[in-house]
């Protein structure tokens, strides 16, 4: 699972999809930021899960290159996920963009499940209530959908 955070809550939504994996158990999760990621390794997972913070209505610059860069990698046949972090009205508009960007650079690769869109109080966060549990339902899709 890979995801960049300026302020912690896109991390956090990261970690809350890691507890929901682990309540189904048997999957092998690691978390990594975005800028510590050595691509070489993203062919070894059965999936890949990413995470960005909206800015400016859709995912961070980082993401994206690192979206960009997935093509050149053996992944047909992996899964992936993506999930957002959004103020406002922004609703799943980076998770929509993240989406697409990846069906068009990598197509071998199959989502799992639709992203997750997660609501903060302001650009610093609190994430917003009742948006945690969100995550670990989530993460419990995730990881049901693995294994099968
Ligand atoms: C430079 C910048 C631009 C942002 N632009 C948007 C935006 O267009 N729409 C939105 O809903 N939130 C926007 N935000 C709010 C972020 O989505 C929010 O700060 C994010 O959830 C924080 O995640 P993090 O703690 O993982 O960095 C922006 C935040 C920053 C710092």
């Amino acid at each position: 699972m890979l995801n960049e955070s300026k302020y912690g809550n896109t991390k956090l939504v990261a970690e809350k999809i890691i507890e929901g994996m682990k309540e189904v158990g048997g999957i092998e999760t690691v978390l990594s930021e975005i800028k510590e990621v050595d691509l070489i390794k993203i062919a070894d997972y059965d999936a890949i899960l990413i995470g960005s913070p909206n800015h400016w209505g859709g995912p961070t610059r980082g993401i994206k290159k690192f979206i960009d860069k997935l093509g050149n990698l053996p992944l047909k046949g992996k899964l992936f996920a993506v999930f957002d972090t959004y103020i406002k009205k922004d609703f799943e508009k980076a998770v929509k963009k993240m989406e697409k960007q990846i069906n068009e650079e990598a197509p071998g690769l199959k989502m799992i499940a639709p992203g997750l869109s997660i609501r903060v109080q302001g650009i610093k966060g609190p994430v917003s209530e009742g948006e945690l549990p969100k995550c670990k339902e989530f993460g419990n899709k995730i990881a049901t959908q693995i294994k099968i």
